[in-house]
């Protein structure tokens, strides 16, 4: 397993993380074990979780603090807040991001996972009515009392992590550290904007639906009916709108166009899905979900896996970068 420092902070963690987003939606408690334990044998050190996952909200949490138990100080724990938690779920009263909403989702986290600390607490999504020097300074409060140990934020555009980059550095308060945004060899819309603002406000990306809910693995072929207990047969079950987002006909098209890319240069699509992200100097971490621990261990060693120049040109011959993705890199300040 590699390790790699986490945008500009000294906080290290491992270039596989784990999305927890399963537990308790897809995968029961002894389940979720098995994937945990499996997951600390690999070396891996970065569980990715929130409020909201599990089925059952604040159940990811749980299940993951029951399943790390005692290990829990070896690893590293990023959550999130500031999405609904059931109807209404306080947030038709304030702002996700608030002041009063993050002091209260905070403890109410702390409780679920059963720690006293945070690694890396995540603002889920923006809040539009929220001004960002109010959800920094709580932010930068949790920090000074030893609550959260860093903080990050999760579907901002470039322009939002710039405006948080600049409050952070005029007001002298904790920075985000990291920036969590649907990311792939498919989805690569990140690179026009928020990349370059990461870049230059020392952000690392941590992607999320890495492996496309599962497409990026080759398990799914079109027109085929899906395994049963697979993701993509249990969201077949909830209408076509869920399933095109992630299955659909122009994501397949792309999908087995890299298939097919992958045999020639005798490595699988997963090595691509992991490696190709893995090779960008943004991205510290590709924190795919798993439901099986051999899941884990093809994950690890697509994790080491990088594509030589005349493969990246290839796949962005299949998948091309967003317009304007080539001008200089901002440098770091
Ligand atoms: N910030 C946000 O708004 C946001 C949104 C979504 C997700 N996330 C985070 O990002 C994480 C990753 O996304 P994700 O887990 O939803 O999707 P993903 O990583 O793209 O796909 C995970 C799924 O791929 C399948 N898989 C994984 N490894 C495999 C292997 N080696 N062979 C075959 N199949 C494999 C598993 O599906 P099966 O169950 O079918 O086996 C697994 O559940 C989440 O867990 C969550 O922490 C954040």
């Amino acid at each position: 397993m590699e390790y790699r420092y986490l945008g500009r902070s000294g906080l290290k963690v491992s270039a596989l993380g784990l999305g927890c987003n399963n537990f308790g939606m897809m995968i029961d408690a002894s389940k979720t074990k098995a994937v945990v334990d499996k997951a600390i044998d690999i070396g891996l050190t970065l569980f990715d979780t929130a409020d909201v996952y599990g089925g059952e909200l604040g159940r990811s949490e749980e299940l993951l603090g029951q399943a790390l138990g005692a290990k829990r100080k070896n690893v590293i724990i990023a959550s999130k807040f500031g999405s609904a938690m059931g109807p209404g779920g306080g947030l038709d009263v304030q702002g996700g991001g608030s002041r009063g909403y993050i002091m209260s989702a905070v403890e109410a986290s702390l409780k679920r996972l059963g720690t006293d600390y945070i690694d890396l607490y995540q603002i889920h999504r923006p809040d539009p009515f929220t001004p960002i020097d109010e959800t920094m300074r709580a932010l930068d409060d949790l920090v000074r009392q030893g609550k959260v140990r860093y903080i990050g934020h999760s579907n901002f555009a470039g322009w939002q992590t710039a405006d948080a980059g600049w409050t952070a550095k005029t007001l002298n308060l904790s920075p985000f550290i990291s920036a969590q945004n649907r990311y792939s060899l498919i989805s690569r819309e990140i690179e026009a904007e928020l990349v370059p603002a990461c870049l230059s406000h020392g952000v690392g990306i941590l992607p999320f639906f890495p492996l496309e809910s599962g497409l990026l693995t080759g398990k799914y072929k079109r027109g085929e009916k899906p395994a049963e207990g697979t993701r993509y047969a249990a969201w077949s079950g909830r209408g076509p709108g869920i399933t095109s987002r992630f299955f659909g006909d122009d994501k397949f098209a792309k999908a087995e166009q890299l298939q097919a890319l992958a045999a020639k240069h005798g490595c699988s699509m997963l090595d691509m899905a992991i490696g190709w992200l893995l090779s960008k100097p943004y991205v510290p971490s590709v924190i795919a979900g798993a439901t099986r621990p051999e899941q884990l261990d093809q994950n690890l060693a697509a994790s080491a896996w990088r594509p030589s120049a005349e493969i990246a040109q290839e796949i962005d011959a299949i998948s091309p970068p967003p317009a304007g993705v080539g001008m200089p890199a901002p440098q770091r300040r």
